[in-house]
């Protein structure tokens, strides 16, 4: 949510600004804008993306080799030029990039009103640029204390970057609650929302904390905390690459990803199986084996698609593991007062590890005694570091707003969890397990059976690429795929769809059933399948049009059917890794047939770090 980009050396800053921007650019996208440090300064801001930021600095001076760069995805104020960062204090010594929400900001505006400032802009950053000018003229400190100072009573989280015209060749960034990472190079620092804009210079990082404000020039790196106390920063070696970040010979990041399904759902599994199929071996919670076995119950926090991913895992660890399980929004959570104790399991689920209000829950529930495990899939990512122990999906990094691969392995990681707990509380027997660890293995060969049917995929999007709504109806296990279904279709081609169990349809949505609305159906050979024959009737009988995503060689549901997606057979346990996939590529296919920005759906931002 919002990029940030900056660089300090001896380059030209420009194109590695923009290079970066375009790489963050799927955190936000609204307006862009750079600063340009070189001896004097110039900025270029527009509402817009990327390109149209390109446009209006041609032609125009974009020397420096200081600068700093942000894609915004609004919070304060609508998208246009002037909300757009940089933002200057009203005396122009300051220029700030924020990524966050200053809470206090209407106070903090208030009080700088009655000191003679005017506003430019509806934004809170403006109020934070006016906050430090203000503190540094008045108190006649140096920049570094001001910022300091003017953090000091800000409420609220940002990502910062600021420049002080009197200091130039130096920038300070601060963060609490919005993630900056900074690129150590040869007399040179980058800094950036996260790794991407970096790792074509540098594959030396550091995630900066909470609360620790760094001061970059060409002549070092000063980190310390708000309240002045020296960090030594951990560099730590990053193992992004650029072939990780481009899109190949796809056109779509998110086509890319889908993809990349049968690879990254192995990757997440590779190296936690034994050769001989006989057992998990998850190192990350090997700490914490014991609370996980003997937990009273397991609640999970998460939010979007990861809460999905979350509910399916009530399903697995419920029936495999036999542990009481509660799954909750955490932006609801964070707000309730929930009882957690010390012997519950606290499993905060989150492809990026940033986002705000997962992280909030996290912290809530910190001092209640459970334990806290992360399943993520950005190393050092702030959820990472801020659980006790936790299981890394490595999906590779995903770009496209619209998550896929990040869903099929948090499953993947969920299922191994809830089997090998399931097992070591002996709910599972040792055939069962070994038959379990055997399926998870063919899933990835499955996925690309599935992908090769993609042209009849399309054809059936094709049909439905104007609906007016959809509703797409699971049971069981794969009622979270419905809603995963349904999720995927709004977010990127606007056509509004819920995600329904499917007997819950009669209790409302059958209300809804014309000739004109698609139904897609979950209707797998699994033990609700008669079930769901039954609800297919009722959504026929009222002359809905049925998509059946069914299992591979089932002729009976043939005769009920629309259009007919299969997917090859597998355990019930593993059906959601397999029956996303078509509908991951049908609202794909219905996206694109409708000129719909695909990997930049509107509103939306890949990585949520406000709350
Ligand atoms: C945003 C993204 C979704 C994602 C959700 C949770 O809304 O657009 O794709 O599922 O945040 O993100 P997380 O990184 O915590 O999984």
């Amino acid at each position: 949510m919002c990029g940030i980009v900056a660089y300090v050396g001896e380059r030209t800053a420009y194109p590695i600004l923009m290079n970066g921007l375009q790489r963050l650019e799927y955190r936000g996208y609204d307006s862009a804008g750079i600063a340009l440090f070189n001896g004097k300064t110039m900025i270029y801001k527009c509402r817009g993306k990327i390109k149209d930021l390109q446009k209006i600095t041609k032609g125009k001076d974009i020397s420096g080799s200081t600068g700093m760069g942000h894609t915004r995805w609004a919070t304060h104020g609508e998208p246009n030029d002037v909300n757009a960062h940089p933002h200057s204090s009203m005396k122009g010594k300051f220029h700030v990039i924020h990524n966050g929400i200053i809470e206090n900001y209407a106070h903090l505006k208030q009080e700088l009103e009655k000191r003679g400032y005017l506003f430019a802009s509806e934004t809170d950053t403006e109020v934070l640029a006016n906050l430090i000018e203000n503190i540094y003229l008045e108190q006649k400190v140096d920049a570094e204390l001001a910022v300091r100072l003017a953090l000091s009573k800000v409420v609220g989280a940002y990502g910062l970057v600021i420049a002080c015209e009197d200091e130039p060749g130096r920038l300070i960034a601060a963060r609490r609650g919005s993630p900056l990472v900074i690129g150590v190079g040869d007399n040179e620092y980058f800094l950036a929302s996260d790794a991407m804009p970096i790792v074509e210079y540098t594959d030396r990082v550091i995630y900066m904390n909470d609360d620790e404000v760094a001061v970059l020039s060409t002549e070092g790196l000063d980190v310390k905390n708000l309240y002045n106390d020296a960090r030594t920063p951990e560099i730590e070696t990053i193992r992004l690459s650029i072939d990780n970040i481009n899109k190949g010979k796809f056109e779509h990041y998110m086509h890319k990803e889908i993809h990349e399904q049968p690879d990254s759902v192995t990757d997440t599994f590779r190296g936690r199986i034994a050769m001989d199929q006989s057992k998990i071996f998850l190192g990350g919670i090997l700490d914490v084996m014991p609370q996980l076995l003997g937990a009273q119950r397991i609640v999970m926090v998460a939010c979007g698609t990861s809460w999905h991913a979350a509910l399916a895992g009530e399903y697995l660890f419920e029936e495999y593991a036999r542990i009481p399980v509660e799954v909750e929004y955490a932006s609801e959570f964070r707000y309730r007062n929930p009882i957690i104790n010390k012997d519950d399991l606290v499993i905060a689920i989150s492809q990026s590890g940033e986002t705000a209000d997962t992280l909030a829950a996290v912290r809530m529930v910190k001092n209640s005694g459970a334990t806290i495990l992360g399943i993520c899939n950005v190393a050092g990512s702030s959820l990472s570091r801020e659980t006790t122990a936790g299981v890394y999906t490595h999906a590779g990094i995903e770009i496209g707003v619209a998550s896929t691969k990040a869903f099929t392995s948090q499953m993947t990681a969920l299922t191994m969890m809830a089997f090998l707990a399931g097992y070591k509380r002996n709910k599972l027997s040792n055939e069962e397990y070994r038959a379990l660890i055997a399926g998870l293995i063919q899933i990835p060969d499955m996925i690309r059976e599935i992908l090769n049917e993609e042209a009849a995929i399309k054809q059936i999007a094709s049909v439905y690429k104007e609906a007016a709504g959809a509703l797409y109806l699971g049971r069981g296990i794969l009622f979270p795929v419905a809603l995963e279904g349904a999720l995927k279709l709004k977010e990127i081609s606007y056509i509004h769809a819920e995600g329904y169990p499917a007997a819950e349809m009669k209790h409302g949505p059958i209300a809804l059933i014309d000739e004109a609305l698609p139904v897609f159906v979950l209707a797998i050979r699994d033990k609700l399948y008669e079930k769901m024959i039954s609800n297919i009737q009722e959504v026929k009988a009222r002359k809905g049009k049925v998509i059946a995503i069914a299992t591979k060689g089932d002729a009976e549901i043939r005769r009920h059917a629309d259009h007919l997606i299969e997917i090859p057979a597998c355990h019930e346990a593993l059906s959601p890794l397999l029956a996303v996939v078509p509908f991951q590529l049908l609202a794909y296919h219905i996206a694109v047939m409708r000129g719909c920005e695909v990997d930049q759906p509107r509103n939306l931002a890949k990585s949520v770090t406000v709350e």
